[in-house]
């Protein structure tokens, strides 16, 4: 992702909040992309409720997601979706401790459904309010308890650790210290990798969102037919790079023929090679970022990391290299609220609220929280040492 900003240097109302209760109860609200999610949790580890509304349906015809369609959609189900998570609750707003909501990046359109309704909700219930940065709230979601599927070890995962997060619209590692934000140490230089799912799918003739629906046909094709590059392998360094991987693939297609001159096990063969590539580049270079940070344990967030064969074989890479792998449970992966309330509730617990006047931002990194400059010094992580010096 580039490091383009969408704000103009104006400043946003915040404060220093009372004390917050250990186990407080905080509504999480997620609108960035193509769902509409809230949840409640319990001094932010325990799930209470969640509920999440996907958009596949509008967008599968289109290949990749509309923004317009977007936010029509999350204008028409906000309200229930907040209600369904209050109601599995079994709690009413008067009930809630805190508020969270996703203030960026993403969609600016979508973004702006779900802070709208929180910042209403938090004026007419007096409620604390933060807003939160949705690259955070992924990496917070591996530390929120819920062994879901058996490899997750969330229960007790606090940081120092390395972060990697890979989704429709980013590709990064970071390291995640004790006290301020994550510390970027490489990002992709082009598409994501999820956002490489989603176009090989496309030219595959698989539906939106493509990772599944490859991960799927990969079963039954053969990882090694296809020699795809890895891309930045041999590159020093810990940035990633997908488009010139999602060419390799066109170009092969072209070569046979095209989609239509492949047979279904050919097609399935080109599935489980692409899925093969990606997931050795992402385990290469996060191993690589363990080695360099000496640190023991790497998180890995965000849709992507719900794909089989990268947790099987970062599982293994941390098997042979000496780290441990951990994965959130599967919806936890994916665009969820529980992890924005999370998140919110360590920025709650600290004292941060911010004020009514946040705004929403479509592009910003996550060493800018720019509706918390007055905090910067002290989130920037700026001096922090490698994971593995404190560990
Ligand atoms: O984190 P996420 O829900 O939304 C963003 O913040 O972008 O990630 C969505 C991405 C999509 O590109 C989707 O194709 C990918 O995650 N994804 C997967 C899998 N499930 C979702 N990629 C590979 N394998 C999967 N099983
Ligand atoms: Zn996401």
């Amino acid at each position: 992702m580039s490091t383009r900003r969408d704000y103009s240097p104006m400043t946003y109302s915040h404060s220093q909040g009372d004390a917050f209760p250990e186990d407080g109860l905080v509504l999480g609200i997620e609108s960035s992309c193509d769902e509409m999610a809230a949840a409640v949790l319990r001094g932010g580890r325990e799930i209470v409720s969640s509920s999440v509304h996907g958009q596949e349906s509008v967008h599968s015809p289109y290949g990749g997601v509309v923004p317009e369609l977007a936010s029509r959609d999350h204008v028409r189900v906000v309200s229930n979706v907040v209600s369904a998570a209050l109601s599995e609750a079994g709690l009413g707003l008067s009930d809630l401790d805190g508020l969270a909501v996703t203030a960026g990046p993403g969609l600016v359109g979508s973004l702006l459904v779900g802070l709208s309704f929180a910042k209403a909700l938090a004026y007419a219930n007096d409620l604390p309010f933060v807003g939160v940065h949705h690259l955070v709230g992924h990496l917070v979601a591996a530390e929120v308890a819920g062994k879901g599927d058996g490899d997750v070890a969330g229960d007790d995962l606090a940081p120092p650790y390395v972060g990697l997060v890979v989704s429709g619209g980013h590709t990064a590692l970071y390291r995640v210290g004790v006290e301020g934000l994550p510390v970027l140490l490489g990002e992709t230089r082009d598409d994501a990798a999820g956002e490489a799912f989603d176009k090989v799918a496309k030219l595959l003739g698989l539906p939106y969102p493509g990772g599944p629906a490859i991960s799927k046909l990969a079963e039954q094709g053969d990882p090694t037919a296809v020699n795809f590059p890895r891309p930045m392998s041999k590159r020093p360094g810990f940035d990633f790079s997908y488009s010139g991987l999602k060419t390799a693939v066109s170009v092969e297609l072209a070569k046979r023929g095209g989609l239509a001159a492949l047979s279904p096990s050919e097609r399935a063969d080109m599935a489980a090679s692409f899925e093969a590539a990606v997931a050795e580049s992402l385990v290469g270079r996060a191993s690589r970022a363990m080695r360099a940070e000496g640190a023991a344990r790497i998180a890995v967030v965000g849709g992507v990391a719900a794909n089989g064969r990268l947790r099987k074989e970062m599982h293994a890479a941390g098997a042979r290299d000496g780290f441990e792998a951990i994965f959130p449970p599967m919806n936890l992966c994916t665009d969820n609220a529980v992890m924005i309330a999370a998140a919110g509730t360590r920025l709650l617990s600290r004292g941060v609220r911010d004020g009514l006047d946040l705004e929403a931002f479509s592009r910003v990194p996550i060493g800018e929280s720019p509706w918390r400059e007055q905090e910067k010094g002290r989130e920037s992580g700026a001096g922090q040492e490698p994971v593995g010096a404190t560990s």
